[in-house]
């Protein structure tokens, strides 16, 4: 242990996740193990920046482990990202005393974590949280697991009727710019079709594996498109596939927020308490300024930096899977 840390801050920030109330718990908790007091900062970096916290107790974390969203409310904070905006966020943790900082949030958390790290020297660690899976440094984000099964729990819903009617059916799930949330979703629910943006594609090429499905007797389809695939919105593939392929009725459903809600799963409450924990005890290891992960089952420690810098590769195996089985 290098140091003895007093008094910490917890806050979670960006897009909300399942499982975010469970790795605050677990902050909390592991916090009282150690004997250390924990704040709650209410709205992410702009409660930081009014200096919105209050002290949190372990039974203020009682009964929250199976909720989704997170209760101490989280932001997309533009004033952080100003100077000013961080001066004044130092400001207030320096005036409630504030040793370190445990942040739960995605990729734009933890840029300006890094950033408040180098400016001001406040140690900062972060716990991966967002339904996109898109941080490098862990195998898993929290929320994921969720978020997938709640997609599949819709596109099983929307196969009961597309197979009924004999429907084209384009399923926009999110993701931002990474396919995670895609793939998986469309082998876990058996699509026929997957658009993401790791991978080329036009829609000259959607026509073709449409027709190849066609000519092997496929009379339904269910094609999962990312949000960020390089082709479009769902609705506009939709409306070019009909003038260029007019075979099916065609229909769309975008799941949209849905897949940020609802109780976390097993496996995101279990990765929420272990990271959760990391954290804390990363911060008694010494580290300042690290994401804790899990890699291999293990936890790991990446820096910010390189957190935040690199992009987690879409797992090549998994796409020709999918492609594999889908005829
Ligand atoms: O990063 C999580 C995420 O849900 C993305 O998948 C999506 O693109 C984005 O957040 C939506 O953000 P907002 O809720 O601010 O519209």
């Amino acid at each position: 242990m290098s140091q003895k840390l007093k008094r910490i801050a917890v806050f979670t920030s960006g897009g909300d996740a399942p499982g975010m109330n469970a790795g605050l718990r677990a902050v909390v908790r592991t916090s009282a193990h150690y004997e250390m007091e924990v704040f709650g900062i209410h709205g992410g970096y702009e409660g930081m920046i009014d200096g919105n916290l209050k002290k949190l107790e372990i039974r203020d974390v009682g009964n929250i482990i199976q909720r989704g969203g997170t209760f101490l409310k989280t932001a997309r904070s533009q004033r952080f990202m100003t100077e000013e905006g961080r001066k004044l966020a130092f400001e207030s943790l320096k005036k409630n005393k504030i040793d370190a900082c445990i942040a739960l949030g995605g990729n734009g958390t933890f840029t300006g974590a890094e950033l408040f790290y180098r400016e001001y020297g406040v140690p900062i660690v972060g716990v991966p949280c967002t339904i996109d899976n898109d941080l490098y440094g862990t195998d898993f984000t929290i929320g994921f697991d969720t978020a997938v099964n709640t997609a599949v729990e819709a596109v099983d819903k929307i196969r009961d009727t597309a197979e009924s009617h004999d429907r084209l059916f384009f399923i926009e799930v999110m993701g931002r710019n990474s396919g995670f949330l895609a793939l998986h979703t469309a082998i876990a629910s058996g699509a026929g079709h997957v658009l993401l943006p790791e991978k080329e594609m036009t829609l000259d090429d959607l026509v073709r594996n449409l027709q190849k499905s066609s000519r092997r007797k496929k009379l339904f389809s269910l094609i999962i498109v990312a949000e960020g695939n390089p082709i479009g919105r769902a609705d506009k593939i939709a409306e070019e596939i009909k003038a260029k392929f007019d075979v099916f009725d065609t229909r769309v459903a975008v799941i949209g927020h849905l897949q940020r809600g609802g109780a976390p799963s097993g496996f995101d409450r279990l990765l929420a308490s272990r990271l959760g924990n990391g954290a804390i005890e990363a911060l008694q290891d010494g580290h300042k300024n690290v994401m804790v992960g899990l890699v291999s089952h293990q936890i790991k420690h990446t820096p910010l930096s390189i957190a935040v810098k690199n992009q987690k590769e879409i797992n090549l195996d998994l796409l020709r899977l999918a492609e594999m089985l889908a005829i």
